[in-house]
Parts: C-alpha cells; structure tokens; sequence
C-alpha cells in the first residue's frame, strides 16, 4: 500500500495544531504508520529540501525547520501521496483554498504549516531519511472489536 511523508512544521506545532492536522487524515481514512515529535539538525534540513539548495529562500526554509520540534509522520493509503498533496493545498497559503490545510490556517509561504512528499519517489527517500524500518507499524485496525 502506497505510503507518504507528511510533517508538521514548527510554526503549526507551536500553534497547537497538530491534533488539528492529525485528525484531517484519520477522517479522511488513511492509516498512520509512524510519528515522532523530534527536531531537525542542520544536516538533515539539508539534506531533505537538497532539491532547493541555491535558492534564495533556502538559507531560511533551513533556519525555520530546524527552529523547533516538527511532528514526522508516515501515512499509507490509496492514492495518499496525492491526496494528501490536495488536502495540504498550495505552497503559498495565500493561494490556497479555503477547506485545505495551509488555506485554514497558514499566511504566508515561509511559515505554511505542513510538509509533504511531492511523488513517490521523494516519499521513499523522505521516508528513510526520517524513520528506520523498525519503526515503521504494519497493522489491521478493527474498531468493532474494541467497542466490546
Ligand atoms: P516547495 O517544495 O516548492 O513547496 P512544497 O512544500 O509545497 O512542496 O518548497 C519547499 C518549502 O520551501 C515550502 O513549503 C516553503 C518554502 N518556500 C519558501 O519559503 N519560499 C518560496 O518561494 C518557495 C517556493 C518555497
Ligand atoms: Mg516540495
């Protein structure tokens, strides 16, 4: 099952918004796989915006990602690399819709709330670069079973 990776930025962590955030994916049906609160090193921005290195905005895309804790998070579901693409909205809160992620609740491109992975491809690297194999879950959810 196709999986994606998908972290909330320091500024959304701050706002307290990420139970918020978390709750639009479990709505939405997809399976959350692995998370953990945790903050970046220098290396490791690096290393997971590399396709932005020599761009103007970099410097400080790496200065506000490593700035405080972000939640990491690893989603599986149909299509969830797309979709959740969709439900973050545009890169730019201010062009974003209205129903999404960063048009609920971002300003400004800079501090926009949410990262996800963009193809499969950067979804396997940003996967590895975050989490191990180890703490990846593989699990059935049967919520009957638990009412009783
Ligand atoms: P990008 O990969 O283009 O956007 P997305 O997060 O939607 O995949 O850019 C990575 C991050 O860099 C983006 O979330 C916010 C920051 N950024 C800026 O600060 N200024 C910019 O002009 C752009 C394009 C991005
Ligand atoms: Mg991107």
């Amino acid at each position: 099952m196709e999986q994606t990776f998908l972290m909330i930025k320091p500024d959304a962590v701050q706002r307290n918004l990420i139970g918020e955030i978390i709750a639009r994916f479990e709505r939405k049906g997809f399976k959350l796989v692995a998370a953990k609160l945790m903050t970046i090193s220098e290396p490791l921005a690096k290393q997971h915006y590399a396709e932005h290195k020599g761009k103007p905005f970099f410097n400080d895309l790496v200065s506000f990602i490593t700035s405080g804790p972000v939640f990491a998070m690893v989603w599986q579901g149909e299509n969830v690399i797309e979709s959740s693409r969709k439900m973050m909205g545009k890169t730019n809160p201010q062009e974003a819709e209205t129903g999404t992620i960063r048009g609920d609740f971002g300003i400004v491109t800079h501090r926009n709330i949410i990262h996800g992975s963009d193809s499969s491809e950067s979804a396997g690297r940003e996967i590895n670069l975050y989490f191990s194999k180890e703490e990846i879950q593989s699990y059935e959810k049967n919520v009957d079973h638990w009412l009783s």
